[in-house]
C-alpha cells in the first residue's frame, strides 16, 4: 500500500480481534460508573483553541508542542483536536449552566489527540475514560474518585499502584514559584535552554527535567511541601486518613506535580511497572479554580482520566483479558427452499436472544461446515430442502461429542439459550 494510504502515525485501528477486550472494558466501565451515580456527557472532538490554552496552560508540553491546531479555512478560526476532556467538560457545564442546581457527577469516553513521539503505550490518538465531579468542596470527592478507581481495578482484574500528593492552594503555589525562581536564578549557569525559557513562565516544570547536568540543582530546589498552606495540609490529611480507613494503599510522592496547570490540592496517579516507560494508567486531582477561570461562577472540582490503551495492555499483561466472543450458532443452508426457511429460522432465533451467523456466499455443505467450525460457534444449524419442507433444522454440536438432532425452532431455541 502506498504510504499515504496508511493510517496516520501514532493513530491506531481497532481491529476485530481487539473487539472483545474493548467491549469487556467498556461494559465494565459503564456498569461501574452507574454504580457511583455518574452521568455521561459527550462533547465535540474539536474545540476553539483558546479553551485548551487557558485551561491547560500556555507553558505546558501539551499546549506548547502537542496540540493538533489548525485554521478552519472557511472562517479563519483556530481549532484544536481535544488533547484531554476536562476543559471541554467544564466549558459545556458553563455553557449549559449545568451547575445551576448543585454539583454534578459526569463522565466521558472517547479519543484524545496529542502530537507526541509515538511508542508503546503512547499514541497520537488515544482513548480516555474521564470522570469529573463539579461543584463539590472538601475532600469527599477526592476520596470518592480514588475509591472508584480502586474498585474499577478490582472489576478489571488489574493492580496498579496509587501515588498521591498535594499542590496546595493558589497562594501556596505562587509562594513556591517565587522561591523556585530565586533558586534557579541563583544557579543560572547550570540551566539548559529549556529551563531558561521556563524560568519565569513555569518554573515547576523545570523539576521534571531529564537533563543529568541539572539533577543536583533540582534535588536542592525548595520543596513544595514547605510552602503549603494550613488548609491544604488539613485537606490532604483527611484524604490520607480516609484512604487508610478504606484500606486503600498509597505512596506519597512529593515530586508528583502533573503536566496540566489547572490542578491544586490533591493530585494522584495510578502507576504500574508492567508496561515499560508509559506506566501511568490513570491520573487526576482537584482543580478548584478552573470553572471560574473559564468564565463560570466559581465552583470547586475534582476529576481523573485513564488511558484506555494502557489499561488494556495492563489487562493483557496481568492475564485478565476476556476470551474471544463467538456466536452461539452458525447456520448452514443450501437449496432454494432451504435458504428461504433458513432466513426465517435465523430471525426467530435472534428474536429469542440467540446470536446467529448465517452463512453467506453459497458453497457445499462440507465447505460451509468448515466455516461453521472456524467461527467458534457452539453449534452448527443445518438446513437442507428436506428440513425446510418439514419446518425443522438439524443441530450439530461443534465443541463436544453430543449427537446431531433434528428439531423444530422452539426446541433449538431452548437448547441454545441454555
Ligand atoms: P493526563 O495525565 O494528561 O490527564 O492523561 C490521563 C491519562 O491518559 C494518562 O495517565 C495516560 O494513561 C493517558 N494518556 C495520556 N497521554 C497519552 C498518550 N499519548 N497515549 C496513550 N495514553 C495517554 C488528563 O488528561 C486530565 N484531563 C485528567 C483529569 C481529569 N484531571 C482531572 N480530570
Amino acid at each position: 500500500m502506498s504510504n499515504n494510504l496508511q493510517s496516520v502515525r501514532g493513530m491506531n485501528d481497532m481491529l476485530p480481534q481487539d473487539g472483545p477486550i474493548w467491549g469487556f472494558f467498556e461494559e465494565t466501565v459503564r456498569a461501574w460508573l452507574r454504580a457511583y451515580g455518574y452521568r455521561e456527557i459527550r462533547t465535540p472532538i474539536l474545540e476553539n483553541t483558546p479553551l485548551f490554552k487557558r485551561a491547560i496552560g500556555e507553558v505546558t508540553d501539551i499546549v506548547e508542542k502537542e496540540m493538533y491546531t489548525f485554521i478552519d479555512e472557511l472562517n479563519g478560526e483556530s481549532l484544536t483536536l481535544r488533547p484531554e476532556g476536562t476543559a471541554s467538560c467544564v466549558r459545556a457545564a458553563i455553557q449549559h449552566n449545568l451547575l445551576y442546581d448543585g454539583g454534578k457527577r459526569l463522565w466521558y469516553m472517547g479519543p484524545m489527540f496529542r502530537h507526541e513521539r509515538p511508542q508503546k503505550g503512547r499514541y497520537r490518538q488515544f482513548h480516555q475514560v474521564g470522570v469529573e465531579a463539579l461543584g463539590f468542596a472538601g475532600p469527599d470527592v477526592d476520596v470518592e474518585h480514588i475509591l472508584m478507581a480502586a474498585d474499577l481495578w478490582k472489576r478489571l482484574g488489574v493492580s496498579p499502584i496509587l501515588e498521591i500528593n498535594t499542590l496546595g492552594d493558589a497562594e501556596a503555589r505562587r509562594r513556591h514559584r517565587e522561591r523556585l525562581i530565586k533558586h534557579f536564578e541563583a544557579n543560572a549557569d547550570v540551566l539548559d535552554e529549556d529551563a531558561k525559557r521556563r524560568l519565569h513562565s513555569n518554573p515547576l516544570r523545570i523539576l521534571d527535567t531529564k537533563n543529568p547536568a541539572m539533577q543536583s540543582l533540582v534535588e536542592a530546589a525548595p520543596k513544595l511541601i514547605d510552602d503549603l498552606d494550613e488548609e491544604s495540609l488539613a485537606h490532604f490529611d483527611v484524604v490520607q486518613r480516609r484512604l487508610d480507613a478504606l484500606g486503600i494503599a498509597f505512596r506519597i510522592n512529593t515530586r508528583l506535580v502533573r503536566g496540566l496547570d489547572y490542578y491544586n490540592r490533591t493530585v494522584f496517579e495510578w502507576v504500574t511497572d508492567k508496561l515499560g516507560a508509559q506506566g501511568t494508567v490513570c491520573a487526576g486531582g482537584r482543580y478548584d479554580g478552573l470553572v471560574e477561570q473559564l468564565g463560570g461562577k466559581a465552583a470547586p472540582a475534582c476529576g481523573f482520566a485513564m488511558g484506555v490503551e494502557r489499561l488494556l495492555a495492563l489487562l493483557e499483561a496481568e492475564g485478565a483479558a476476556p476470551a474471544l466472543q463467538a456466536p452461539d450458532a452458525y447456520l448452514v443452508h443450501a437449496g432454494e427452499a432451504a435458504t428461504a426457511w433458513a432466513w426465517q429460522v435465523a430471525r426467530s432465533l435472534r428474536e429469542a436472544g440467540v446470536n446467529v451467523v448465517m452463512h453467506a456466499g453459497g458453497g457445499s455443505f462440507k465447505s460451509q461446515m468448515k466455516k461453521a467450525d472456524a467461527s467458534g460457534a457452539r453449534v452448527a444449524l443445518i438446513v437442507g430442502d428436506n428440513e425446510a419442507a418439514e419446518q425443522k433444522l438439524a443441530l450439530k454440536p461443534l465443541r463436544d461429542a453430543a449427537e446431531q438432532a433434528v428439531l423444530n425452532v422452539a426446541e433449538a431455541t431452548q437448547i441454545l439459550l441454555k
